[in-house]
């Protein structure tokens, strides 16, 4: 049976270029892989109060229970201010409590950055992995995927348009494949 990967995408914006990568680099991955996209925009800001209180929000338990379900995940991000939007930083803290239920425990997965600038995303990719590495993830060290340019890398379908691209990212993909075989729960 495939293994679930849950595709976590860090922009909220309708015509997001970061789900439009998601989207792309989702069906380059292997049969291995099923991916499964989770929202995290209707997730309310992290207090520890509400878990103290055992009074989640209805949200952040469906969060919890869908993220816990899958056997690896993926980031796709873009860079907001050299760093990570809020919106997928909450959703990493979220996942992480209450103390000691952790759904991201154990879990193998990437980080994929874009942005219509040169650097690609560089500062948002690598804060990812500093928060999740410390959430004990085995995040892959490579092939990294820094996508620059990004406004012009997609083709009217939303594939990539063009072949030295197509390449890079389905090498990606199919390393990812290779280290949730080696890195999964069983
Ligand atoms: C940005 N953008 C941006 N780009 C970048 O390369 N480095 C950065 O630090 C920032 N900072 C930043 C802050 C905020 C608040 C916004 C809204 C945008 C530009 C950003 O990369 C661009 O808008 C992307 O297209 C956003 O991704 P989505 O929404 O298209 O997925």
């Amino acid at each position: 049976m495939a293994k679930k990967v849950a595709v976590l995408i860090g922009s909220l914006r309708k015509d997001s270029l970061t789900r439009k990568y998601a989207h792309a680099v989702a069906k380059l991955l292997p049969a291995t892989l099923e991916a499964e996209f989770i929202e995290l925009g209707d997730l309310p800001l992290y207090n520890q109060d509400l878990d103290d209180e055992g009074t989640p929000p209805a949200a952040w338990t469906a969060f919890r229970e869908k993220l816990g379900a899958a056997d690896a995940v993926l980031f796709f991000t873009p860079e907001y201010n050299r760093t990570i939007p809020g919106a997928l930083k909450n959703a990493i803290d979220v996942g992480s409590r209450p103390y000691g239920k952790s759904i991201w425990n154990g879990k193998p997965a990437a980080v994929v950055s874009q942005s219509p600038g040169a650097i690609g995303g560089f500062g948002a990719n690598h804060n990812v992995r500093q928060a999740v590495v410390f959430l004990n993830v085995p995040v892959m060290p490579a092939p990294e995927l820094y996508i620059g340019n990004s406004a012009n890398l997609l083709a009217e379908d939303g594939s990539i348009a063009n072949e030295q691209s197509k390449q890079v990212f389905t090498q990606f993909a199919e390393a990812f494949g290779k280290w949730v075989e080696s890195n999964a729960k069983a």
